[in-house]
């Protein structure tokens, strides 16, 4: 399959579809934290209807998360929460047959729609807690492939950095297995 893993700097699910023989390629604003695979640095929008068997994104939550709700009335007043949500379902409108869009518990399902799943990293393999929501078209749900008794919030002890949103934004390479597993089909 030509898979395009849209919004990822850090190539986790890039090279889980690799490794099962796909064409599997990134696209960030940023460089790849793993520069050996295919890696487009620019703006995801001008890539997306290139013919895609399959499309995993993780956009921004900054503007759209829940747990940011204390800001939300400076976010609607300037637009960008607008924006954040237009760029969303630009991606979900992607002509491609099977699209994954994931992010935390946020406004995506007020606005947009509810998600079709949410998981947690204890589910894959991590020990830890982080709800996250899937949206999916042309795919089925993920089953959990390891579940682990650990409940961490090991995300919101980090303490301040400025690496520290990477920290928290980078995919568990146990759900990017799964999804490389489990997404499949061509
Ligand atoms: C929440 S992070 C997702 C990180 C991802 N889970 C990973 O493991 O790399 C969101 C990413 O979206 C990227 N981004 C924002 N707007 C973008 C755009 N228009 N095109 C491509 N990437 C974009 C940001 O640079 C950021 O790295």
């Amino acid at each position: 399959m030509r898979v395009l893993v849209a919004c990822e700097y850090s190539g986790i699910v890039r090279d889980a579809f690799a490794k099962q023989g796909h064409y599997a390629v990134s696209c960030d604003l940023l460089e790849s934290e793993r520069p050996k695979g295919i890696h487009i640095k620019g703006d995801v929008l001008d890539v997306i209807n290139q013919g895609w068997d399959l499309i995993i994104a993780h956009p921004p939550c900054t503007h759209l998360a829940v747990s940011g709700a204390r800001y939300f009335a400076a976010k609607k007043s300037s637009g960008v929460q607008a924006e954040a949500l237009a760029f969303v379902q630009s991606l979900m409108d992607a002509d491609c047959p099977r699209i994954c869009v994931e992010n935390p518990i946020s406004i995506i399902s007020s606005q947009i729609r509810k998600p079709d799943q949410i998981i947690q990293p204890w589910q894959f393999g991590h020990g830890e807690t982080k709800a996250t929501c899937l949206w999916l078209k042309g795919l089925p749900k993920l089953f959990p492939t390891n579940i682990v008794e650990g409940r961490e919030q090991r995300v919101h002890k980090m303490p301040p950095s400025a690496n520290r949103w990477k920290e928290r934004s980078r995919t568990y390479e146990g759900i990017a297995l799964a999804m490389s597993e489990q997404w499949n089909n061509n």
